[in-house]
């Protein structure tokens, strides 16, 4: 479905990217962890094309899609979110999801002047989709509401629904639990199984364990642009370079040696 092959990328001298590779396979739930700093935000920003790679390949679906536009990338079937949602905090929620529809097929104003019978119908059948979105993840009250006026955990969901108005094929999540309260928590976990048994495969970028553990079938581990590990969720704390990330060296010695002990004793 995705695979992200040997990436390089530098911020003025700093190597948010240092030769980072993912593969994710169709209909597999992967996380993506590591500490601040790591580099995730920028392997979704290369994904999706928001940002360029100053080497190696994004290959989506079996197509070379590296340096591509995101609304290219969009349209192939890769939808993702933002780790920071800033909605425009006057629109409603309906129209935001009306916007993430037209964003994602790629409206013109050609398109909307002189095929105007058949943007009526296209924008009903937006509209009854995009209640039916916002009926499943629970805002559907909340439509006529500004979008600034939700919660950041209702923001979270709303950002959630406005990718799926775009028929993901391939959904990137950049932290969606961030700011989120527990019970949101469990209904965006929900969401997220659920849409994978419909076939939509998932790349999350989480620092909440517990939540990648619930959602995840595997999850690769990034440490200074450096994909260190790549294994089941249960099986993080077994990665020596996984506590060293995290932890620092004296940090995954004393977990090593407390393990050790306990084992002894
Ligand atoms: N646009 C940018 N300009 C300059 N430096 C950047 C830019 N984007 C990212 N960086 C730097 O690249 C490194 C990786 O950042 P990135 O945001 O990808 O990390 P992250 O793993 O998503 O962190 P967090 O968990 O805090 O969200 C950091 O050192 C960051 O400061
Ligand atoms: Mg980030």
């Amino acid at each position: 479905m995705l695979v992200v092959d040997a990436i390089k990328k530098h911020y003025a001298g700093v190597a948010a990217l240092d030769g980072a590779s993912i593969e994710v396979e169709p209909g597999e739930s992967v996380g993506l962890v590591g500490p601040n700093g790591s580099g995730k935000s920028t392997l979704l920003n290369v994904a999706s094309g928001f940002e360029q790679p100053d080497e190696g390949k994004v290959r989506l679906l079996g197509n070379d899609v590296t340096g591509k536009e995101p609304w290219d990338v969009a349209k192939l079937g890769l939808v993702r979110t933002f780790q920071h949602a800033h909605l425009p905090t006057k629109m409603s929620v309906m129209d935001l999801m009306l916007v993430g529809g037209q964003l994602a097929r790629g409206e013109t104003i050609r398109h909307s002047l002189f095929s105007w019978s058949r943007v009526r119908d296209e924008e009903a059948a937006a509209t009854d989709k995009a209640w039916s979105i916002l009926d499943r993840i629970k805002l559907d009250k909340l439509a006529s509401h500004p979008g600034g006026n939700l919660s950041g955990g209702q923001q979270k969901l709303l950002s959630l629904g406005m990718a799926l108005m775009g028929d993901p094929k391939i959904l990137l999540l950049d932290e969606p639990t961030a700011g989120v309260n527990p019970s949101l928590r469990v209904q965006l976990a929900e969401h997220l199984r659920t849409l994978q048994a419909e076939g939509v495969t998932v790349l999350t970028v989480e620092h909440d364990m517990r939540f990648i553990s619930d959602v995840c079938d595997r999850v690769y581990v990034l440490d200074r642009g450096r994909m260190i590990a790549s294994c089941a969720p249960s099986e993080l704390s077994d990665h020596p370079e996984v506590l060293e990330a995290y932890l620092g060296r004296s940090g995954s010695k004393a977990v090593a040696s407390s393990a050790a002990k306990k084992e002894n004793s």
